[in-house]
């Protein structure tokens, strides 16, 4: 058992009328090792929150959170973290961004070097290994970022809209290779997204959270096989199904 989410809420001081607003009411959830879980619903209704208690970068005003048993106060190398616009390192290059992390682990520089080169390849970007941030487009610095964070091996992934900002081209190929990724090292991944074609394609199991206060509305499993088929006439209702919820939720 990963991740147990116990009555948790979070509440923050607006700043003009001092107001307590809550983002997330009551939320309860268990996520198990290996799981890849995705957080949708309407904009503003507590996702990134969600996401950011779960990592420890803040804690929440009521419940707990625990990973493995332990109580979540403070980030961990346990869980790797991808913001929406995850900025490099500028000084660095390409290659030397995705080894940040892996310097420290005492394989052999060699090794981790090719390793890192398989990856950079998989995602385009073998050639650009040797330029730096500024030579390269958001897209390509997004890939960059999402390499980076595979290859330092935590124990989960918590990904902020990560895909977002991609190509429709690079998205899937990058879909792909994380869902591979998760299943042959048994990473749990929590991953928020607006894309629910996204959702339906890598999940195992989708939250979707009411408008602000954010609660649990539902929790969808997805149990096709993978690879998924988008032209499945499965895959297009689960997806048609999940789209219509969020809109009906946007519209309460
Ligand atoms: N640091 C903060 N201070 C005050 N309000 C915040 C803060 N972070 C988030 N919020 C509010 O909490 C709600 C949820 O935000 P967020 O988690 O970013 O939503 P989502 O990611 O689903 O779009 C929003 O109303 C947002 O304005
Ligand atoms: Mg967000």
């Amino acid at each position: 058992m990963t991740f147990e989410i116990e009555n948790v809420s979070k509440t923050f001081v607006s700043k003009d009328n001092k107001e307590e607003v809550y983002a997330l009411q009551d939320i309860n959830l268990t996520i198990e090792t290996g799981k890849f879980v995705s957080f949708v619903g309407p904009s503003g209704c507590g996702k990134t929150t969600l996401l950011r208690l779960i990592e420890g970068f803040e804690n929440p005003t009521e419940g707990t959170i625990k990973d493995d048993g332990e109580i979540v106060t403070e980030p961990s190398s346990h869980r790797g973290f991808i913001f929406q616009n995850y900025s490099l390192f500028p000084w660095l290059n390409v290659m030397d961004n995705v080894m940040f992390g892996l310097e420290i682990r005492e394989k052999p520089a060699k090794e981790n070097e090719e390793r890192a080169m398989k990856y950079l390849e998989a995602v385009g970007l073998k050639d650009s290994a040797k330029k730096y941030p500024h030579e390269l487009s958001g897209g390509m610095k997004q890939r960059v970022a999402i390499i980076r964070s595979i290859i330092n091996d935590s124990k989960s992934l918590l990904m902020d809209e990560t895909f977002s900002a991609l190509d429709v081209q690079t998205k899937h190929k990058l879909q792909k290779q994380i869902h591979e990724i998760c299943q042959r090292k048994n990473k749990t991944i929590l991953f928020v997204t607006h894309d629910i074609d996204e959702a339906v394609y890598l999940s195992d199991s989708i939250v979707v959270l009411s408008r602000r206060p954010g609660r649990i509305k539902k929790i969808v499993d997805i149990k096709l096989e993978h690879p998924r088929n988008r032209d499945d006439p499965e895959f297009k209702k689960l997806v048609s199904e999940i789209t219509q919820e969020i809109a009906d939720l946007e519209d309460e």
